[in-house]
């Protein structure tokens, strides 16, 4: 296998997690690059259901794993899984990022006060982001320091003005905060010590050897904080280039881009959705699905798959093929569509309004598709990798209308959560 960046291509959620499980197999390094305990990826193996925040999911392949410079963290959540996935038996292969920035507390209070109007998930991650390009947040590099607690303590001068003002603390509360995060941070700063490193340097030697290594983005590109549906979007970069900026994959070594995708669309937060279902129709797909947030919780937002929308992630993100998930599921559901123009005014448009009030308006334009036929779980394992021609005629002809429509190839089928549910073309 090449070097392979993996993203998703909608809202996020697409099933991120699933594939990069099966393809650290044949990976030697899984690289996280981007966002923080906002992802949620959630991998089945063995009857187990993990669910991963911030450790990339190849993780249970005992595979070599990198929380890369353009992550943020919050060193109790990251903490806790690793005691989670230990508790579990397994023996985590992690290295951190001296570079990444670190989400305190304090970020997340900004977080539940300023977050709601995008319907954010809380973690802290857009005020994490914010202060790190004000040059004001910490770094991992700054809490393993023998003065970390002074680092910690001085960093908290310059965001005091921004607390009180928020009224996040009180004064005397601000002075307890110092005086407990300090030493708790200080804390974390020593049991991560043995796993921080300059992460770039493993990536760099990996990818200049016959090492394959597999990078893992986080949500999804419409949530890119440049190119998504600003500003109902993430703090981070979510593009594939993001893996040369926060993964330390190098410009000019050969890598594929392999997007993710659903079969249909989903979105948690606020936001535009053109292809939105209501009532019924999203209740059925929702519970078909079993579309729930892996970090909140929350119900997703649930709609027909958008192929204008998929084509612009293609584009934008150099997306070179697409995985796609949860064909099993759209089986379960009537009335599939797939929207392949958006008008305004009843005109139809050649691009994808960067206005999210804009792209509120659009009119979807769809295409009916044939009901999918529902396979039992034995007659999908029946099914051979490597050519699509077994597949039953109304899952081929679903998958040539995309690739006709985007003009990239589906080379991987997802059908469930475990990892034998994926056929490779
Ligand atoms: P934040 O990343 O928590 O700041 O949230 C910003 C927006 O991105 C919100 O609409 C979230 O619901 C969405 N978001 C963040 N992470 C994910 C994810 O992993 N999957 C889907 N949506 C996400």
């Amino acid at each position: 296998m090449k070097n392979t960046i993996v993203v998703g291509a909608q809202w996020g959620d697409e099933g991120k997690g699933k594939l990069v499980d099966v393809l650290a197999e044949q990976s030697d390094l899984v690289v996280r690059f981007n966002g923080g305990g906002n992802a949620g990826h959630t991998v089945m193996h063995a009857g187990e259901t993990y669910k991963f925040h911030y450790m990339p999911s190849g993780m249970l392949h005992g595979k070599v794993c990198i929380l890369g410079t353009g992550v943020v963290i919050n060193p109790k959540d990251l903490l806790e899984e690793i005691k989670s996935f230990t508790d579990a038996g397994h023996k985590p292969k992690l290295w951190i990022s001296a570079r990444a920035h670190v989400i305190f507390p304090h970020h997340q209070l900004i977080d539940a006060k300023e977050g709601g109007k995008i319907g954010t998930t809380g973690r802290g991650i857009g005020p994490t982001y914010s202060q790190k390009a004000s040059r004001i947040n910490l770094r991992i590099l700054d809490i393993i320091a023998d003065n970390a607690q002074e680092r910690i303590k001085n960093a908290l001068k310059d965001v005091k003005d921004i607390l009180i003002y928020e009224n996040i603390f009180t004064e005397k509360a601000y002075l307890e905060y110092c005086a407990s995060i300090s030493v708790e941070y200080a804390e974390y700063g020593k049991t991560f010590k043995p796993f921080v490193t300059d992460t770039e340097d493993l990536v760099r030697i990996a990818g200049n050897s016959d090492e394959v290594v597999l990078f893992e983005g986080a949500q999804g590109t419409l949530l890119d904080l440049n190119y998504g549906t600003y500003p109902f979007v993430t703090s981070s970069s979510t593009l594939a280039a993001a893996a040369f900026v926060g993964g330390g994959a190098i410009p000019g070594v050969p890598i594929r881009i392999l997007g993710i995708t659903k079969a249909y669309t989903t979105r948690v937060g606020e936001g535009p959705f053109p292809t939105e279902l209501d009532g019924e129709a999203a209740t059925n797909l929702r519970e078909a699905g079993h579309e729930y947030g892996a970090t909140t919780g929350r119900p997703r937002r649930v709609g027909h798959l958008d192929l204008f929308a998929l084509r612009y992630a293609i584009r934008i993100s150099g997306i070179q093929e697409l995985a796609m998930t949860k064909i099993d599921t759209l089986a379960l559901v009537n009335g599939i569509k797939v929207c392949t123009a958006y008008k305004i005014d009843g005109k139809e448009i050649d691009y994808f309004p960067a206005d999210a009030p804009t792209l509120e308006l659009v009119e979807a334009v769809y295409t009916d598709v044939p009901p999918i036929t529902d396979l039992t779980k034995k007659e999908w394992s029946g099914l051979k990798h490597g050519s699509k021609a077994d597949l039953p005629e109304s899952i081929r002809s679903y998958i040539k209308f995309i690739e006709d429509f985007v003009e990239i190839p589906i080379t991987i089928l997802s059908h469930g959560p475990e990892r034998n549910e994926t056929i490779v073309f």
